[in-house]
């Protein structure tokens, strides 16, 4: 794992989007594996602020939640129109989020695993992650083999992304996540974390043990991980 510290959050997000942008300079039909909540919103507005083309790039990302129709202010569909699809010349065609509220979930899992392989796997990955080390919404106790399926969200992370929830009805219990496994299969992953309340996690992740418990841990055994920190997450590192 390369770990790198960054003064704020205003520095990480650009430093975040600066890769993203030297791997489409270098790879301009990159496969890109994108993350929602409040951890990206940064990368995302210093990506939009480059103006760089992404004409041929196609994206998939992480997670959505169930039953909640792209048109739902909370569903990741409605971030990723907000936060990049807007400002962006990414083509319909090649923007991937799974369907909430497919009728058959385990074929529209399958299908999206399937959409990653023919597009010929993840280039790069971006990642958050959540207080108890979930990445993706793989909480707790996922099998690193995991790949894209239906979850059951941790009491944790209802009561973390409750805050999203306030006027918009009640949250979601379940999503459909890409697996641990699917994760480490993209050729790179960036995992970014900002603020004192992701310090004990950040930890844990670069420094504990792996085990299933905390999930983040199976990212040390990727041979390709940037951790972009701001100095408050990265208050509890040893060095
Ligand atoms: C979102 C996702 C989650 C978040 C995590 C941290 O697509 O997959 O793993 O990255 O819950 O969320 P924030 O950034 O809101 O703290």
């Amino acid at each position: 794992m390369h770990v790198e510290r960054h003064a704020d959050y205003a520095a990480l997000s650009h430093r975040a989007a600066e890769i993203v942008a030297e791997l489409v300079r270098q790879k301009p039909d990159a496969i890109l594996g994108l993350p929602t909540g409040s951890t990206p919103e940064g990368f995302y507005a210093a990506l939009v602020a480059m103006q760089i083309s992404l004409a041929s790039v196609r994206t998939f990302n992480l997670d959505e939640y169930v039953g909640l129709p792209p048109e739902h202010p909370q569903s990741y569909h409605a971030y990723m129109q907000k936060h990049l699809y807007q400002h962006v010349d990414v083509r319909p065609k090649n923007r991937h989020i799974l369907n909430g509220t497919a009728p058959d979930v385990e074929a529209e899992c399958l299908r999206y695993e399937e959409a990653i392989a023919a597009a010929g796997g993840l280039d790069l990955v971006i990642l958050g992650v959540g207080h108890n080390g979930h990445i993706g919404f793989n909480e707790p106790g996922t099998p690193w083999s995991a790949r894209t399926r239906k979850v059951a969200l941790a009491e944790r992370t209802l009561q973390a992304n409750a805050r999203f929830f306030g006027g918009t009805g009640p949250m979601p219990t379940h999503a459909l996540t890409m697996g641990i496994g699917t994760i480490l299969g993209a050729k790179q992953i960036l995992l970014l974390a900002s603020g004192e309340g992701k310090a004990e996690i950040v930890r844990e992740m670069v420094e504990g043990k792996p085990r299933v418990e905390v999930p983040a841990t199976a990212l040390q055994a990727h041979p390709r991980v940037t951790v972009l920190l701001d100095k408050s997450a990265a208050t509890l590192l040893s060095r």
